[in-house]
């Protein structure tokens, strides 16, 4: 199984780090491919909590080489702080990290422009950015006239680099900007120097180490960042992020061949979330959100921000799911729904008085849409403790059936806290029919 993936199959927050730390074991090395300092990926080992925007989660293992690929967009101090942090917990990076020279790096202009754009297209709905220089940092990388990859840092042309676009950038926002732009170009010099310093000892050409672990069928395991909904080509656009973020952009980002990827596993929430503007068909308003939201902790890992809760949205995610080639589901957060009487799944939507099971590409006409609900019983029971199925609620076992068989793909894991420990295996031995017809015989 040599080309394993994980990815979201909503709108991001997936749990998709507790995973990818699971498979890390066996593996030879672990790859980000795109996103940046936008994603947050929480690690939980017993009482160790890391929390991640840009290392990949493979990082905790000794022995697995980690690389941040051509199609990240490297925010520096973000990263060094993460280094910094993994280093005062015993972690040292220097033989566990690789990142791409071709990567691009998120400048101080971009972050700047992520919050004047922000603020002049404040409407009654915007994307909510991040306000991490994502889409800027992406626009230059696609514009080719005033990016910088990490492999510009050490040339002697860098500070000329800088200076010139920074000229442009003052320019180009002082006629939207109401405040002063304020970029010093000396200062940036002085300041991306040090970075520079720091971060280059682990720049290399991630791609052809990658094309060699390929041909010597070596394990490899690439960790998506944020959701297949947010994908910019295929995802809610433009409520989207900046990256291909469904299965579409592993190849894409990290230069391995699509041919290569034999397993790919979308990782799915037990409900929903959305952080940020855009149409959200199942989202829940209401007390029943907030219990989710309280009970899933459901803020955001970079931002902080409330999250937007709401059911599960089969038709999203089928779609997702076969956008991505996903070859079976991590079902996570199923603890969440414990307090529940009822839990209602969207199944179908209605347009215009037509029932539809697809997800609409129109973003009008998502808007438009109405969910079709099914409803199933809850458990009521805390599952938070559950080892194998056989210890899940008969309800519990019978809600994940039912999402089985609407996303169309078999369930793999079954997560019911943040923990390691906190996981279900399944195969089909311990599936869940099996595990079904045990407990109603
Ligand atoms: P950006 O990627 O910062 O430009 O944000 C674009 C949209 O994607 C916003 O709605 C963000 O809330 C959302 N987004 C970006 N990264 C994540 C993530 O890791 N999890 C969930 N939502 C995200």
């Amino acid at each position: 199984m040599p080309g394993q993936c994980v990815i979201g199959l909503q709108w991001g927050d997936e749990a998709k780090g507790k995973l990818v730390d699971l498979l890390t074991e066996g593996q030879d090395l672990v790859v980000r491919y795109q996103g940046g300092a936008n994603a947050g990926h929480t690690v939980v080992i017993g009482d160790a909590v890391y929390k991640l925007h840009h290392v990949p989660s493979g990082i905790i293992n000794a022995g697995v080489l980690n690389l941040i690929a051509p199609g990240v967009v490297i925010n520096p101090p973000t990263i060094l702080k993460e280094i910094e942090m993994l280093a005062e917990r015993g972690i040292d990076v220097t033989d566990r990290m690789r990142i791409s020279q071709r990567a691009h790096v998120v400048m101080p202009w971009h972050v700047l422009e992520d919050q004047i754009w922000n603020e002049i297209l404040q409407g009654d709905e915007n994307i909510g950015t991040t306000l991490r220089g994502i889409g800027p940092c992406y626009r230059d990388k696609v514009g080719r006239s005033f990016a910088i990859r990490m492999g510009d840092l050490g040339q002697p042309n860098f500070a000329d680099r800088v200076r010139q676009v920074t000229q442009f950038k003052i320019a180009s926002l002082a006629g939207v900007s109401s405040d002063p732009v304020e970029l010093d170009a000396e200062k940036i010099i002085a300041e991306y120097s040090d970075y520079a310093r720091r971060l280059l000892p682990l720049v290399a050409d991630t791609t052809r180490i990658l094309l060699d672990a390929v041909d010597d069928n070596k394990k490899i395991l690439f960790e998506g960042a944020q959701g297949s909904l947010l994908d910019v080509d295929h995802g809610t656009y433009p409520f989207v992020t900046s990256s291909n973020s469904s299965g579409v952009g592993i190849s894409a980002g990290s230069g391995v061949p699509a041919s290569f990827l034999t397993k790919i596993i979308g990782v799915c929430k037990s409900y929903s979330t959305r952080v940020g503007g855009g149409p959200y068909p199942t989202e829940l308003d209401n007390e029943i959100g907030q219990h989710i939201r309280d009970m899933g902790n459901e803020y955001g890992t970079t931002t902080g921000r409330p999250r937007r809760c709401g059911w599960f949205d089969a038709v999203a995610v089928r779609y997702t799911r076969r956008l991505g080639g996903v070859t079976s589901i991590a079902l996570t957060m199923l603890d969440v729904l414990s307090e529940l009487e009822q839990i209602q799944v969207c199944t179908a939507y209605e347009l215009d008085g037509e029932q539809i099971d697809h997800f609409p590409a129109n973003l009008e006409d998502l808007r438009r849409i109405k969910p079709v609900y099914e409803t199933y019983p809850g458990w009521q029971q805390d599952v938070a403790g559950a080892r194998k199925l056989d210890d899940l609620p008969v309800n519990a076992i019978a809600y994940a059936q039912h999402l089985e068989r609407l996303a169309g793909c078999p369930i793999e894991f079954i997560s019911v806290g943040p923990d390691r420990e906190q996981t279900i295996l399944l195969d089909s031995t311990h599936s869940l029919s099996n595990a079904l017809n045990a407990k109603t015989a």
